[in-house]
Parts: C-alpha cells; sequence; structure tokens
C-alpha cells in the first residue's frame, strides 16, 4: 500500500523481509542482557525536561567533528582569507549538516531495533531492545530540536542510507545486531564524543554526554549477544557475518559516499560566497603534492568501530586485508 499522499515528500519506502520470534519462555536466559535491561531503564532521561533548552545557543561555539588534529580546512588559504563572519557562517552550516547526519542515523537506530524486538530470540534481548528504541525517539527529538537553533535539516548522505538500508533488509538478526549496535553505534558513540570535545555550547555538551551514554550502552548490547551468538555459529554463518560487516563499512568508505560528501562542503562553502572553483583548485593541488592530507584527522569508523569488530573476532587472516586497503586498521 502506498503512503498518504500528503506524506510523499518525506516518506521513503524500502520493503524489507522479517522473521518474527514469538518467545513463550519468559524467564530470564541471558544475564548479562537482563543486566544491561536494568541499567537502561536506570538511566532513561526526557529530552524535554534534562536538557537546558532555555540556554541560548552561540553558533560560533557549537564546534565541528574533528578530532584532536583539528579542521582539516585550516590547512588552506581560501580558509584563513575568509572573513570572521564567512568563517562562522560556513562552520554553522557545517555543523548542522553534521547534525543532520545525527539526525538521520538515529531515525535509521530506531527503526532497525523496533526491527530488533521483534527478531531477536531471547526474552532478555526483546526487552532490552524495547528500551533502545525509546532511546532512539529520544535522540532524534533532541537533534532535530537543535538542529533548529542553527540552520536547516541537510540530507542524509548516501553511503549512511546504504548502510543502514542494508541492516533492515538483512534476514539474519545477527547481520542487524552487527550493523546497526556493533558499527553504526560504535561510529556514532565516537563521533558524538569528538564533536562533544570541541563543541563550546553548554546545550550541545549536555545532548551529546546524554546520547552517547545511550549509545555505549547500545554498543554493549551488541558485543555482548554477538560474543554468545558467535561460539555457536556455523562456519559459513560466520563468514556470512564477517562479509556483512566488510559489506557495511565498504559502503560508508566508498569513493562514491566519500565524494558526495565532499560535494556538500562545497555546495555550502558556495551558500556563504566562496569561490569553489579557486578552493576546489587549491584542494586538489595541495591533495595531489600530500597525499596523506586528504585521509587525516580521525575517523570514527577506525577509532571506534574496528576496534570493536577485532573483540568480535571478525577481523581475521581472511578479512585483515581488505579493512587494509581501506586503510582502516590502526
Ligand atoms: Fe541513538
Ligand atoms: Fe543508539
Amino acid at each position: 500500500m502506498s503512503a498518504a499522499k500528503v506524506h510523499t515528500t518525506t516518506l521513503e519506502e524500502i520493503v524489507t523481509p522479517l522473521t518474527t520470534l514469538w518467545n513463550f519462555d519468559y524467564e530470564s536466559n541471558v544475564k548479562a542482557l537482563r543486566d544491561l535491561y536494568e541499567i537502561a531503564k536506570r538511566d532513561q532521561w526526557n529530552a524535554s525536561t534534562d536538557i537546558p533548552w532555555t540556554v541560548e545557543t552561540d553558533p560560533t561555539q557549537v564546534g565541528l567533528l574533528v578530532g584532536p588534529e583539528g579542521d582539516p580546512l585550516e590547512h588552506f588559504d581560501f580558509f584563513k582569507d575568509l572573513s570572521d563572519a564567512q568563517r562562522d557562517d560556513l562552520n554553522r552550516r557545517r555543523s548542522a549538516w553534521t547534525l543532520s547526519q545525527f539526525l538521520h542515523g538515529e531515525q535509521g537506530a530506531a527503526l532497525c531495533c523496533g526491527q530488533l524486538v521483534e527478531v531477536v530470540p531471547d526474552i532478555d534481548g526483546k526487552l532490552y531492545a524495547a528500551t533502545q528504541v525509546i532511546d532512539e525517539a529520544r535522540h532524534i527529538e533532541v537533534f532535530h530540536e537543535y538542529i533548529g537553533r542553527l540552520d536547516r535539516i541537510y540530507p542524509m548522505m548516501p553511503g549512511l542510507k546504504a548502510l543502514i538500508n542494508a541492516v533492515l533488509s538483512a534476514e539474519m538478526w545477527q547481520m542487524k545486531c552487527l550493523g546497526m549496535q556493533v558499527i553504526a553505534e560504535s561510529m556514532a558513540m565516537g563521533a558524538f564524543k569528538m564533536m562533544k570535545a570541541s563543541t563550546g555550547d553548554l546545550v550541545l555538551r549536555r545532548v551529546l554526554e546524554l546520547t552517547e551514554r545511550d549509545e555505549a550502552r547500545h554498543v554493549s548490547f551488541g558485543l555482548i549477544y554477538l560474543k554468545e551468538e558467535l561460539e555457536g555459529l556455523s562456519e559459513q554463518d560466520q563468514i556470512a557475518l564477517e562479509d556483512f560487516a566488510l559489506a557495511g563499512i565498504g559502503l560508508l568508505m566508498s569513493p562514491a559516499n566519500l565524494e558526495q560528501s565532499g560535494q556538500y562542503l562545497f555546495d555550502i562553502m558556495g551558500e556563504v560566497g566562496i569561490d569553489t572553483d579557486a578552493a576546489g583548485k587549491e584542494m586538489a593541488e595541495r591533495y595531489e603534492a600530500d597525499p596523506d592530507l586528504r585521509g587525516a584527522g580521525t575517523n570514527p569508523i577506525k577509532q571506534y568501530a574496528i576496534p570493536n569488530l577485532e573483540r568480535l573476532g571478525l577481523v581475521n587472516d581472511r578479512t585483515r586485508p581488505r579493512y587494509a586497503e581501506m586503510n582502516l586498521l590502526n
């Protein structure tokens, strides 16, 4: 059935296969997941009242998704030559672009863990996943509210959308758990940590503190559950999971996705009056002369997602060379 006409510009439909499992054994059987469920109930917060929304945001203090090495654009003359007003305007829009990716990722997480309630076999897993649905609802709420202080909502990058669609469409529940809880959640937790370190805004810091705490729990769920599960999995299923992780990371690291992210930066630069042809030429020349500059900067996939795949034994002799090709090994 197609969506109501009024929503056609904002809805996107994908058809996903789901094997929904009832479990009539209500006794707890995975203690670590039950413990996590208790922690999740204890640590609920309210996006309406636990964020100091009455404090105003100074857009120059919002910060960017950058590591300790700072903003990569600072290497370029076109950026150094900007007036203060242009630089502030550019950075305000870049922040909103990044936060828009967080926002869309949060919706994706809500959709995925809604599925997890249905597909995971254990009652402890179902109860825990139910808490995560409300966690992700809160995250959608806070990022949407916050972006409104800065700018508009920017579109979702195709690599992120492709990863989440692959998770939503995966047939094995272990793939959903791996793609969302381990890869996407680790990346989100890392990105929130990085942005928290760069922001001078009290409201965003509180938003990131609370969401990061939830994301850490979401990653724990994936690691605990999959570690248990991998022990009993056939070699064929283990290989399928390894390949799913590789393919998912490959979607994020694909040249087409990276190029699209670069294109959005150029569009934003154009909006604040930067000569994008000249800036593009300078960037291309500098990258040509110093190829390391392109990959410089902290990458939350490399820093946070890959170590968790290693913890699960999914980066092994067979798959390691592929991660090395993507320059993702530490
Ligand atoms: Fe989230
Ligand atoms: Fe999450």
